[in-house]
């Protein structure tokens, strides 16, 4: 289709969303004070946010990052391999390899240009990549580039990944094969069975581990070592990625793995390392007081998941369904994309920030409500958005006990359906 249709196409969708006032992305926030952001007028609680540990208002990060750009200027001037390597680059590798337990890092711009880059120089079109169905967009797009041949096993399934290991390494003897998860994934907040899979070392010892630990960092393991040391598993553990989009309070990325020579095979091999900005200072600083913090105060991990578990249980007790997450971030399963935009839109005027996640970036017909926590969340915070939810939940019947009535009520065609929040304004909203 020539550009002209396909943007006539998508903008006929969006101005029917537009009109019926449900569109909930990219809606500008005017404030924020972390857990609590101001959007068109309004006071919300923030339960949308990766901002894990609160530390993006943190004032001992706010005022590093502030000095740092009296010191080093705003932006960066150039790319690390030209004129835009800093002493603070190469200070925060060696803090994040420790931190992770591996010897050695490379920082990047992004999270998503780290996948980028690190995949598509490590992996070439002889290899088999095994990653986890609910991949990050990033990794995907990372392995595309390099033309590889890849190969999804099912979410979480290790004896899946097992089998697949195995045909891969009969059909292409001579490629590589790369096993690629999330250690804490992205929508479903579950958490990878990354010891088991780690494992699959001892019966295949040459296959290589990718471990995208964007959302374990700062949450999983010892202090928020992350997903590998949560499961004591880092030495087995070939590469761990990261980001500082999320508990790290920044932007940017990291890859960071035990092979000096691999290190530095990826630092200079990398295209988005050597043709993109090197990270500014602000954000490299930002990190660097984060990791300090982290250090000092492994409490906030341990208060992060008491929020958590608080939600968990209070969602629970209202009956929603909330799949099997055992991190901060807790989905609420909805069903349709339709319902999934309503609810949203309903928390939006109920004082609650969270977003649905609707095909491609969840498994069709399982739209959610993606809810993430913070350790600053204070508890009136939590009691108000506990009390919008079981008021909402009711009203647009998403609890367990609502879903399976409708089901049967739907399996009777003789009987009336109540009125569900589904029924109005169903909208195309696949253009996502
Ligand atoms: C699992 C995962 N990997 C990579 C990324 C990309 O990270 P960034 O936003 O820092 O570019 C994300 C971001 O959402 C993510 O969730």
């Amino acid at each position: 289709m020539r550009l002209s249709k396909r943007c006539e196409h998508f903008n006929a969708l969006h101005a029917e969303i537009a009109s019926q006032g449900i569109n909930p992305y990219f809606r500008p926030t005017a404030k924020t004070w972390g857990s609590e952001v101001e959007v068109a007028g309004k006071r919300l609680v923030m339960i949308g946010s990766n901002d894990y540990l609160g530390l993006s208002h943190d004032p001992r990060v706010m005022d590093a990052s502030a000095k740092a750009v009296y010191a080093w200027g705003t932006g960066p001037g150039g790319s690390r391999f030209l004129s835009g390597n800093m002493v603070l680059h190469q200070l925060l590798e060696e803090r994040l390899a420790a931190f992770v337990g591996k010897k050695g890092a490379v920082v990047h711009v992004t999270g998503f240009s780290t996948n980028l880059g690190a995949l598509g120089c490590l992996i070439t079109p002889a290899d088999t990549v095994l990653c986890d169905r609910e991949g990050h967009a990033s990794i995907f797009e990372g392995i595309k580039s390099t033309r590889a041949r890849i190969s999804t096993f099912a979410h979480n399934d290790v004896q899946n990944a097992a089998k697949k290991i195995a045909e891969a390494k009969r059909a292409r003897p001579d490629g590589d094969v790369f096993l690629i998860t999330e250690g804490v994934f992205s929508m479903s907040g579950d958490v990878a069975a990354f010891g088991e899979l780690a494992a699959l070392k001892d019966e295949f010892p040459d296959i290589i581990i990718y471990l995208d630990d964007a959302h374990g960092l700062g949450v999983l393991g010892p202090g928020g070592r992350g997903t590998a040391l949560h499961f004591d598993a880092a030495a087995r553990t070939d590469f761990i990625m990261g980001t500082f989009s999320k508990a790290m309070a920044s932007i940017g990325g990291f890859i960071a793995a035990d092979d000096e020579g691999v290190l530095r095979y990826l630092r200079y091999q990398s295209r988005t390392q050597i043709f993109s900005a090197a990270l500014p200072a602000a954000n490299t600083t930002a990190v660097l007081t984060c990791l300090d913090i982290l250090e000092k105060e492994p409490e906030r991990v341990t208060r992060l998941h008491q929020v958590t578990n608080r939600m968990r249980e209070g969602y629970k007790a209202i009956g929603l369904r909330i799949g099997q997450s055992a991190s901060p971030i807790i989905p609420i399963i909805i069903g349709s994309d339709e319902k999934a935009f309503q609810f949203s839109q309903a928390l939006f005027e109920n004082g609650v920030f969270a977003l649905p996640a609707i095909y491609p970036a969840v498994p069709r017909g399982q739209a959610l409500i993606r809810t993430a926590y913070m350790s600053t969340h204070e508890d009136r915070q939590m009691d108000f958005v506990l009390e919008v939810l079981d008021r909402l939940a009711r009203q647009f019947r998403i609890r367990a006990q609502d879903v399976e009535e409708d089901e049967i009520r739907a399996a009777q065609p003789n009987m009336t359906p109540d009125a569900t929040a589904d029924g109005a304004g169903r909208a195309k909203l696949s253009y996502l």
